[in-house]
């Protein structure tokens, strides 16, 4: 690429040439990215350059480092609603908690080496590729966290493009090096409270174990709009139940133990959040009945 072009008139190389890249290898950005991609703060459109992507609208620079642009907006609740948000608790430092490798590293070989949760991800694989099938193979499908790739082969199997993105560079750098799969995949850095692609531009969002660490509503909540403002077709989704079994235990040795409330959602909120972005919930099953409070919700958009 030479010199400023929109993302639109951009001629990268067609998806099909674009082999699983290692990293230190340039990433080509596949045509379906490219004509999807926004500005995180403005909406605008992104304009091209060899190592960085610019807005045309607000001017701001965002680098792309061997073809991965880091277009992630960090940042809570002020970034997008009141002044009185930044005074509570928020997920502003697990925002942090990935971005070098070696963390990454560390928490994608404890989901392989613990046996509880090599036993909680055999569920995860098993639920996912339910609901997903359900629905049919997607064009684009877009994870988001995707963290060091733990779930990237499940989905995978049910897309024909795979965007794998994460607030923290090291998760995606992680990924990029362990996590080849024979499907197309195109790596990005990207926060879900900004997501940096256009309305409806994506056929499927899956977004799991993110919305149980955001401490406030606000958070959880503008999380749901945004996968849904994203996806054209149907969003995956986990969130803590606060009416599971696991949660009410909880909650009843909270006196004792002090251990802190965990992060929940009712389904009833979350079906309502659906609607108001044109989604019905279709289904929700608890990851396991007694033993975990983790749902996978399944929102379709319902196209007049
Ligand atoms: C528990 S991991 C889950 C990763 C993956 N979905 C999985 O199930 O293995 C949560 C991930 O969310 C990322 N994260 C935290 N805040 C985020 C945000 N606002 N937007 C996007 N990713 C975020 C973290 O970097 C971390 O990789
Ligand atoms: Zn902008």
């Amino acid at each position: 690429m030479s010199s400023t072009q929109t993302i639109e008139n951009a001629e990268f190389q067609d998806s099909s040439c674009a082999a699983p890249g290692k990293q230190g290898d340039i990433q080509p950005f596949p045509k379906q990215v490219l004509s999807s991609l926004m500005c995180p703060s403005c909406s605008g459109d992104l304009e091209v350059h060899q190592s960085w992507l610019c807005c045309s609208t607000c001017d701001t620079k965002y680098p792309v480092k061997d073809g991965v642009p880091l277009l992630a907006r960090k940042g809570t609740a002020y970034t997008w609603k009141n002044e009185e948000s930044m005074l509570i608790e928020t997920s502003e430092a697990y925002q942090e908690q990935y971005q070098g490798i070696d963390e990454a590293r560390d928490y994608n070989l404890a989901y392989k080496n613990k046996f509880e949760k090599r036993l909680s991800t055999k569920r995860e694989f098993k639920l996912l590729n339910q609901l997903l099938k359900s629905q049919g193979i997607s064009k684009t499908i877009l994870d988001l966290p995707c963290g060091g790739g733990r779930l990237s082969p499940q989905i995978a199997a049910h897309t024909e493009l795979l965007i794998e993105a994460d607030i923290a560079e090291g998760q995606v750098l992680y990924g990029r090096r362990t996590m080849l799969l024979p499907t197309l995949q195109f790596w990005m850095t990207a926060s879900a409270f900004h997501i940096p692609f256009k309305d409806e531009s994506i056929d499927a969002v899956v977004c799991c174990r993110l919305n149980h660490h955001l401490p406030t509503e606000i958070e959880r909540e503008r999380l749901i709009r945004e996968l849904l403002r994203v996806a054209r077709r149907f969003v995956v989704m986990t969130f803590f139940d606060h009416k599971s079994l696991k949660n009410r235990l909880r909650q009843m040795r909270q006196p004792f133990n002090g251990k802190p409330p965990k992060m929940t959602m009712t389904v009833d909120r979350v079906r309502e959040l659906a609607k108001e972005s044109g989604a019905q919930l279709k289904a929700c099953p608890l990851l396991a009945r007694f033993s975990s409070g983790h749902r996978y919700a399944l929102m379709v958009k319902s196209r007049g």
